[in-house]
């Protein structure tokens, strides 16, 4: 199949799925929405309609049986992400799972059994990992290192009440953000050679029991604090440090567009860009060309160790 055609079906149709139909459709290179799929018909036809898909269905068994669809963003609340993965794979689906992938290391090796049995593709939706920022940063950080220490944070305050503080959802502030902060410090290891330690982790819960903020300390050839809150702002920025040089991804540093760093040599990255969620789908896409059961951006394995820390921490 021509990656160029690449055919995207969407499991949910929430929030964040009509952002990534808008960037794939208006942005993308290789490959286009074509199909909405939601629990119910009404609401699956309602989003068809006005994102202009030419198909729409009121459950995810039919889009998993559909013959429009290659591949399937799944854009469900996290405690689906699993089954729902499961479904689309065994219908031969690749499968672009929203992050966190899934809540158990044991429901990550029996996906990614299953996609390499079936031979296709299943890489999370860390969309950070593709931004055109993040691949020159991540060509240029060998030259930089010895990378000395890490420190990042995603904290906003969720609507009281909603989903994210409700334990039967997986709320909380560590499934949402932390795993963003997570990913960072193990991509980051990876991509040093550097070993990722076991985190200690300070979790602070609220009436409902979920954990409203979370601290992650690393120790190790690479030190990290990785900051998540559900109910407070917290710093946008992150920032690594070496033994004579300071770094900061600025802005939102999980849609990472400028990168600068001083000391004894300085520099920049400058990649403004619109849209942000078409990098994914555009690399989910050149490896489904290429034949990949893995995504070299995001892999599999890297998925598996942030989602064993948060659930060591969590559960
Ligand atoms: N990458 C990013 O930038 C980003 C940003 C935000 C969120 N996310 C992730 O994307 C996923 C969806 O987040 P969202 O904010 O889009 O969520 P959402 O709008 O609240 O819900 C998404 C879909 O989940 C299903 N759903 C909602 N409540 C449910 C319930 N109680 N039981 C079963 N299914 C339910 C619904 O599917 P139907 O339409 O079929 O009913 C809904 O449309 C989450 O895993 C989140 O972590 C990623």
């Amino acid at each position: 199949m021509e990656h160029s055609t690449l055919r995207w079906g969407i499991a949910g149709a929430g929030a964040i799925a009509r952002r990534f139909c808008h960037d794939v459709n208006q942005f993308a290179t290789a490959g286009r929405v074509v199909a909405i799929a939601a629990r119910d018909a009404t609401r699956a036809a309602d989003f068809a309609s006005q994102q202009a898909l030419p198909h729409a269905y009121g459950s995810y068994l039919a889009l998993a049986e559909s013959p429009e669809v290659d591949a399937v963003y799944v854009a469900t609340i996290h405690p689906e992400h699993a089954a729902i993965a499961r479904l689309m794979l065994e219908h031969g689906k690749h499968v672009l799972v929203e992050k966190p992938a899934v809540l158990r290391v044991a429901d990550w090796d029996e996906l990614v059994e299953l996609a390499h049995r079936r031979g296709v593709l299943l890489m999370e939706a860390m969309k950070v990992m593709c931004f055109p920022a993040w691949r020159a940063l991540w060509e240029q950080l060998p030259a930089l290192a010895p990378v000395r220490r890490v420190r990042a944070a995603f904290g906003s305050c969720a609507e009281p009440g909603g989903k994210l503080f409700d334990p039967m959802l997986a709320g909380g502030a560590g499934w949402d953000v932390g795993v963003y902060g997570v990913w960072l410090y193990v991509a980051l290891c990876h991509r040093l050679g550097l070993d990722c330690p076991a985190p200690r982790s300070e979790l602070s819960r609220g009436p409902s029991g979920v954990d409203e903020q979370c601290r992650f300390y690393f120790d190790g050839a690479l030190g990290g604090e990785i900051g998540a809150s559900i109910v407070a702002e917290l710093d946008k920025a992150a920032h690594l440090e070496g033994d004579d040089w300071q770094l900061e991804i600025a802005g939102k540093w999980w849609n990472p567009q400028q990168v600068r760093w001083w000391g004894e040599t300085a520099g920049e990255i400058a990649r403004p860009v619109e849209g942000g969620m078409q990098f994914q789908a555009d690399h989910f896409a050149a490896c489904v060309a290429a034949g990949l059961l893995d995504a070299p951006w995001v892999p599999q394995a890297l998925s598996r160790q942030v989602i064993g820390i948060l659930e060591s921490a969590l559960t």
